[in-house]
């Protein structure tokens, strides 16, 4: 496990960052299939996630306030269920302004922020380290599909890990169920699961949602290659692809893609890509679930739902989940 190191007096920030070489190959391997893909969480550099933050404040993009709410008007019970003086771990944290949210109803022992965005997490860590210096942070930034071996350094006491965001609709089934399936393993049987979960409603909504009319989620999408040049010392051109986002009624998903606006041929350190006009990267699925098919799939992860709260549109569902 890398050093930690001391960002404010009760905040530590680890940087685990997987290690460059394989993360490279398994970009490079996803590049070179016949459906090119790329793993969404290549989007989170520092612009990726700023341009996140963004997202969250459109119109079109009602997940975030509507959680936001259900979280706000639930705190007390939510509390309740967690426990005080709980080890809160937030895989995928972000800005981490929904757990802020709780912190006065909650008083964990410690925060627990886990993130791909380095420099973007520390700093978050840091602003809400000084904000609340009853409460230790231990910021890691690392992959939250590797091993979780921050869990090590970790204080005693109840672990409550919190995924909101429907960040695991950006996982295919099998590895939602991989995911929860280690989360119960990591909360033992006295821990909680609070996860958000985006609910399956009309194409048009969906649509809308990832296809606003500012274009911030075409410049999300983009930005990738952006990183994908970075990391690949490659020349993709954002210029050369466009944006496109649809919702497959029988998949339950989201698809992003960059679609390859001309015939062209990438080049990366290692190799070449070559793309016809029309062809696409796919970039995200944002699996959407109703209560009932997220239950389910909890329960093969041996995890009971304890409470569900939904917003008044049935929009967006917030679960507490235990060992079942
Ligand atoms: N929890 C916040 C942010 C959700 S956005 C909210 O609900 O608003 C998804 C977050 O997960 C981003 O901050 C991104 O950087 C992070 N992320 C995505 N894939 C990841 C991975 N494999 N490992 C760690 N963090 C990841
Ligand atoms: C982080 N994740 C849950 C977002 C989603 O809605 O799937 C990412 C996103 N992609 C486009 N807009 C937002």
């Amino acid at each position: 496990m890398a050093q930690a190191i001391k960002t404010a007096p009760n905040v530590e920030f680890t940087d685990a960052a997987p290690a460059q070489d394989d993360s490279h190959s398994e970009l490079i391997r996803g590049l070179s299939q016949a459906q090119k893909s790329i793993d969404p969480k290549w989007f989170y550099d520092e612009q990726g996630s700023e341009l996140f933050e963004h997202i969250t404040q459109l119109p079109e993009y009602y997940p975030t306030r509507t959680e936001i709410s259900i979280l706000r008007r639930n705190q007390q019970e939510i509390a309740a269920l967690c426990g005080p003086s709980c080890v809160f771990i937030e895989p995928g944290s972000g800005n981490c302004e929904k757990a802020r949210l709780l912190f006065d109803a909650l008083r964990p022992a410690a925060y627990v922020p886990v993130d791909i965005s380095a420099d973007f997490l520390r700093d978050a860590a840091t602003r809400l380290g000084l904000e609340y210096p009853w409460m230790t942070v231990h910021a890691v930034c690392s992959d939250f599909s590797d091993d979780w071996t921050f869990l090590d350094n970790l204080p005693p006491g109840k672990r409550v890990v919190f995924y909101p965001g429907s960040t695991i609709g950006n996982l295919a089934p099998h590895k939602a169920r991989a995911f929860l399936q280690r989360v119960r393993r990591v909360i033992g049987d006295d821990g909680g699961l609070l996860l958000g979960v985006d609910l399956h409603k009309s194409s048009e909504r969906l649509n809308a949602a990832y296809n606003d009319a500012s274009g911030v989620t075409a410049r999300f999408n983009l930005n990738v290659l952006n990183q994908v040049n970075d990391a690949l010392d490659a020349d993709f051109d954002a210029a050369a692809f466009e944006h496109n986002a649809f919702y497959d009624e029988n998949k339950r998903r989201i698809e992003m893609h960059l679609v390859s606006k001309v015939d062209q041929s990438v080049r990366y350190s290692g190799g070449q890509i070559a793309l016809a006009a029309g062809e696409s990267i796919h970039t995200e699925n944002s699996y959407k679930y109703s209560v009932e098919s997220f239950a389910e799939l909890a329960a093969s992860a041996g995890l009971g739902i304890v409470n569900t709260w939904v917003d008044d549109e049935q929009l967006f569902s917030v679960h507490y989940l235990s060992a079942g």
